[in-house]
């Protein structure tokens, strides 16, 4: 079976961090109906999301999730036909990190301190990979 493996980034609209808990009862609701798996990880007004699934299913959700005006400047990172699934036991994995959570992590705090998109997250899509698959774990 054909599988994709979407990584994006993007900034939370306002400061509203009481629709984290909204958003991610949708997600798991429509991701458990679609097939799809990933993790979303948050901090400080930024969001790091892996989607995996058939292809069709991950554009159509990512396409939705696009639109959706509680979050902007929607970078994406990663787009990859993968053999199997990373994160195969979460529907959406939910994780929002403290500063204490990145203390064993110094590397990755540069990705949340600026805007994700400003800093060589881009550039390296692996980086972003990565700090999804620590996160799924502690
Ligand atoms: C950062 C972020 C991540 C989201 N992740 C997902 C997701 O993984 N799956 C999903 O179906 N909707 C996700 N959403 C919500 C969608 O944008 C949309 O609101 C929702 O799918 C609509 O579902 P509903 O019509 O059942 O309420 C996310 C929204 C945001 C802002």
């Amino acid at each position: 079976m054909s599988l994709l493996q979407l990584i994006y980034a993007s900034d939370l609209s306002g400061s509203n961090e009481s629709e984290l808990s909204t958003i991610l009862s949708a997600s798991v609701r429509n991701n458990e109906k679609n097939g799809i798996t990933g993790m979303l990880v948050y901090k400080n007004g930024r969001f790091l999301q892996v989607l995996e699934g058939k292809k069709e299913n991950v554009l159509e959700t990512y396409g939705r999730i696009g639109k959706d005006p509680r979050h902007q400047s929607i970078v994406l990172l990663l787009k990859d036909a993968i053999e199997s699934r990373d994160f195969k036991d979460w529907s959406m994995g939910f994780k929002k990190l403290l500063d204490s959570d990145l203390e064993n992590f110094p590397k990755y705090v540069k990705y949340f301190n600026t805007t994700l998109k400003d800093v060589d997250i881009a550039a390296r899509p692996s980086i972003a990979l990565e700090i999804l698959k620590v996160f799924s774990t502690h």
